[in-house]
């Protein structure tokens, strides 16, 4: 409507100003041998006047028409420019043909269907732009009369027919764009005569034959060589003194040949996908000593590429663009490309990889690609840098586990993605559309927690009352429906477990109890009579039927070289369940007063609770009086460790992948090796950051809200991503009301104020906060809360001596000496400054975990993610 109007406004103008006009208009346009005339023609005959009549005033003299440039006399038109204006129709002779002096001419972006026979007499043009166009018919022999043309671009048209022989004739061609055409056989070796093109384009049209012999050495200066998209039949062998091309694009060809011979230092971008090229990737590098130092832009997908991707990849520092998809690669691991931090868009769809996806793809920070889909991989999807993903497919390999909720948030953003065929399982969220959870997610699982969904939270603005207090309605609504589910449904599942098991356990051999065992601080007992008629339940796989015998095998009796830590609950042991289920077993020694069921219902709530940094409990025995809780286990170890116990750089802990006692390690255990990462103020960040998010989430995003009384840096886990997790939530709670004063009070150094008077207060979530802040001024000093070096200071705790030094400005000196060089020192001075609010004597002036999140995100937003 809008444009009609408009139009009709035009045309009506188009009518009125010719008449106001007619006599200066005259004057110039009748001299019929001017530029002004011949180009007022092409116009009209263009049919220009229709809608532009208003920017092209023919009345003023030609000179300052729009697009018009004269030579120095202003007398004869040396460049027109009419790009996009709608012209249409074949241009009539006796117009733009007859401007003598012509040096530059882009009509690109019309309409124009034909070209006038007299344009071809333009012997000065050095500039012919033509594109975009819907030109049709065959490319006269007499474009050889522009023999001072330096650029001619006739792409986008409807050209066909063979490129004449007398290209040739254009000797000071620079610039050769035919692409997008239909032309036909093969290229004429005519255009070896050209020496001074720079870039070639033929890309898109329907040649044939092969390249003309001597091609490679033809063109000393050309950059840019662009076949793309024909038929062309080659070899490696014709790019061999192609010495100067920077960007080579072959794609969609039917060249063959080794895929050694075409790389060259200079190289940028390379294209050589949908050809037929062989060979070892690896050949490039070790034959040649090829070095791929400039390359940016790397794709050989569906070519016949063989053997394994090579290591020598990581050479190429600057690539960002990556595709090796759909090669007959040999079955190989994922191939080590994290060294390649520009990625942003990988590209390893049907390579055969096997294995896990490694850990470390979380350095590419700024892949906005990464397709894997149509490999043999295992394993979980490792957390992504999400932050410019647009692109994910991972379908039809092997990976199970959780997709990680960092990517699942991003999905109402990205472009395209795919988790189809594997054996995932996933909380989904309703801003997944129902098509896409239809087409993307086929054969994952939708296994929401029921605690709470953390995505819920994260989003949640703060100030929104309301809007929080329904969300707490409705949660703790359902909380209590679950709770019923659950004591309907555990109690079947655990009545059918133990129907299971009393028919095997007359077959099996008796291992009968009580049980007792040593630790160095402790002996526990574990009073049953059967050991394989207790099960162990596996919330997540309720028909393994494990008994406490498993339990007892996995740990060698709960043996002392199993034993990972001494927890202020008791002991922790390391084992892997039948089934592969790599797990750490946490056994609460102190006496509880909860019933056994009402144990197993609180372990049930709490395994029921999930969120990407807390340690997920997997599963729990009741033997005897004895809770032993079962947890995923954590591959890289605790903070404390990682902090205090071993030089920093070094992993772990203990060095559990060597463990004697192992059999497999091929399943899950690798301790990352990126070495230095946990020297970095972005770790440290990430750890803290992640660590305030967990105690966040059970702090506001369950109801009841859970209050940790533990916070520790013992408590704060690594697993298998680097991504930091918190464990022992919630289970203060099973020891009911009869705790250990200790446990109340928390571990030593971890000691808010409030609960150090001799009236015992019980702790509150602004406790977990006074000990978080601990934890915090631990990862920025690298300094132990007590006992450890203070400089300066009489104080005999971390607490005090750094807010002695942030009260006196002087906090960056508390800066650990490892992490000062790895970041902005303001923003390490900020941490601690938030740890200083964390750490305020009062409950009251401490902010909430959820503020906390907030100020830390504050800091350093490109690590927030
Ligand atoms: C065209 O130029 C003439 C002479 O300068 C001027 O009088 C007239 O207003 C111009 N017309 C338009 C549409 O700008
Ligand atoms: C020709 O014009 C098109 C569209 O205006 C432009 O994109 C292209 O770069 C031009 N070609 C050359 C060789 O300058
Ligand atoms: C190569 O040409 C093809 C076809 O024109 C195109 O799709 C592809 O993006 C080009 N590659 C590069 C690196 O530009
Ligand atoms: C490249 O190296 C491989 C293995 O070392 C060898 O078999 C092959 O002949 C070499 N090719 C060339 C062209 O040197
Ligand atoms: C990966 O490469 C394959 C083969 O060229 C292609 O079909 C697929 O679309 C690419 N994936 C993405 C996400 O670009
Ligand atoms: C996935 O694993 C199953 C069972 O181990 C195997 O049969 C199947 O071939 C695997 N699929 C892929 C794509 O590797
Ligand atoms: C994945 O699930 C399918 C179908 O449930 C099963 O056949 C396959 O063995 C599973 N693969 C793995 C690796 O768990
Ligand atoms: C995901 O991949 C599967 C298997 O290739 C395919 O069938 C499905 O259509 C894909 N879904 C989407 C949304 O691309």
């Amino acid at each position: 409507m809008g444009s009609g109007f408009f139009g009709l406004i035009l045309v009506l103008g188009l009518f009125l100003k010719p008449l106001s006009c007619q006599q200066q208009q005259q004057e110039q346009l009748q001299n019929p041998n001017s530029d002004g005339y011949f180009i007022s023609e092409f116009y009209k005959g263009m049919g220009l006047t229709s809608s532009l009549s208003q920017i092209y005033n023919f009345s003023l003299p030609v000179c300052s028409w729009q697009g018009v440039f004269c030579d120095a006399k202003k007398e004869y038109v040396v460049e027109l420019l009419a790009s996009g204006l709608g012209l249409s129709g074949s241009i009539p002779e006796t117009t733009i043909g007859k401007l003598t002096r012509l040096q530059t001419l882009d009509l690109s972006n019309n309409k124009i269907t034909a070209l006038p026979a007299d344009l071809w007499s333009l012997g000065s043009l050095k500039s012919l732009n033509l594109s975009s166009n819907q030109i049709s018919g065959s490319l006269p022999n007499n474009i050889g009369n522009f023999g001072s043309l330096e650029s001619l671009d006739i792409s986008s048209n409807d050209l066909s027919g063979e490129i004449p022989e007398t290209t040739g004739s254009l000797v000071s061609l620079k610039f050769l764009k035919l692409g997008r055409n239909r032309f036909e056989q093969s290229i004429p070796s005519g255009i070896l005569n050209c020496q001074s093109l720079v870039s070639i384009d033929l890309s898109s049209n329907r040649l044939t034959g092969s390249l003309p012999d001597g091609f490679g050495s033809a063109f000393p200066n050309l950059k840019t060589l662009n076949l793309a998209g024909n038929e062309i039949r080659g070899r490696d062998s014709d790019f061999l003194e192609l010495k100067s091309v920077t960007t080579l694009n072959i794609s969609g060809n039917l060249f063959h040949g080794s895929v050694m011979g075409v790389f060259k230092e200079v190289l940028e971008v390379v294209d050589l996908s949908r050809n037929q090229f062989q060979g070892h990737l690896s050949q490039v590098h070790f034959n040649t000593s090829y070095r791929w130092p400039h390359l940016v832009y790397l794709d050989l997908s569906e070519n016949e590429l063989s053997g394994e991707i090579s290591h020598a990849l990581n050479l190429a520092q600057n690539l960002k663009h990556l595709n090796l998809a759909c090669n007959r690669f040999a079955r190989q691991e994922f191939p080590k490309i994290v060294m390649l931090l520009d990625l942003e868009y990988l590209n390893l769809s049907r390579t055969s990889l096997t294995g896990q996806v490694p850990a470390d793809i979380l350095q590419l920070s700024y892949l906005h690609t990464l397709d894997l889909s149509e490999n043999h991989l295992v394993g979980h999807i490792p957390s992504l840098r999400v932050k410019n993903l647009q692109v994910l497919d991972v379908s039809l390999n092997n990976l199970t586990g959780e997709i990680p909720v960092m990517i699942l948030d991003k999905i109402p953003y990205m472009e395209r993605f795919n988790f189809s065929y594997n054996n995932l399982t996933f909380c989904a969220t309703s801003k997944i559309a129902p098509e896409n959870l239809r087409t993307a997610f086929v054969g994952s699982l939708n296994s929401c927690p029921i605690a709470a969904n953390p995505v819920l939270f994260k989003r949640q603005a703060p100030g929104h009352k309301g809007l929080k207090l329904a969300l707490a309605l409705a949660l703790s609504m359902v909380c209590v429906l679950a709770g019923l589910l659950f004591l309907a449904f555990g109690c079947r599942r655990k009545n059918r477990l133990w129907a299971v098991k009393q028919n095997s356990y007359k077959e099996e051999q008796n291992i009968s109890g009580p049980f007792s065992f040593q630790t160095d601080s402790t002996t526990w007992v574990a009073d049953v009579k059967q050991a394989n008629s207790v099960p162990v339940v596996i919330f997540e796989k309720p028909l393994l039927n494990i008994t406490f015998a498993d339990l007892l095998s996995a740990t060698s009796n709960f043996d002392r070289g199993t034993l990972l830590a001494e927890g202020k609950f008791g002991p922790v042991y390391r084992g892997f369940l039948p089934g592969g289920i790599h797990v750490a077993v946490k056994v609460l020694v102190h006496g509880s007063t909860l019933t056994d069921q009402e144990a197993a219902r609180e372990l049930e709530y709490l395994g029921r609770i999930k969120h990407p940094n807390l340690v997920p409990l997997t599963g729990y025995c009741l033997a005897g009086d004895q809770r032993l809780a079962i947890y995923d286990y954590m591959e890289n170890g605790n903070l404390q460790n990682l902090l205090h116990d071993l030089p920093l750089g070094v992993q772990t802990t203990e060095d559990w992948s060597t463990d004697t006692w192992e059999e497999d390690d091929n399943n899950g255990i690798q301790n990352v090796g990126s070495e230095g990462l946990p020297t970095s103020w972005r770790f440290r960040h990430k750890i803290a950051l992640g660590t305030a998010r967990a105690l966040a989430f059970l702090h506001h995003g369950c109801f009841p809200s859970i209050i940790h009384r533990d916070v520790k840096a013992s408590s704060v886990y690594l697993d298998y991503n680097l991504e930091p997790r918190l464990s022992d939530f919630g289970l203060a709670k099973i020891f009911g009301h009869c705790l250990d004063e200790e446990i109340v009070r928390g571990s030593p150094g971890y000691m808010p104020p409030e609960l150090t008077k001799p009236e015992v207060e019980s702790p509150t979530a602004k406790s977990d906060v006074y000990c978080f802040g601990i934890v915090l001024f631990e990862l920025i000093t690298g300094k132990k809360p007590i006992e450890d070096d203070y400089p300066e200071e009489k104080e005999a705790t971390l607490v005090g001596w750094v807010r002695e030094l942030v009260r006196k400005n002087k906090a960056s000196r508390a800066i650990d000496p490892k992490i000062r060089d790895s970041g902005p020192e303001d923003q390490m001075v900020e941490a601690l400054k938030i740890g200083y609010l964390c750490t305020a004597d009062l409950p009251s002036k401490r902010p909430s975990m959820q503020q906390i999140v907030g100020l830390l995100k504050d800091i350093d937003p490109t690590a927030s993610q």
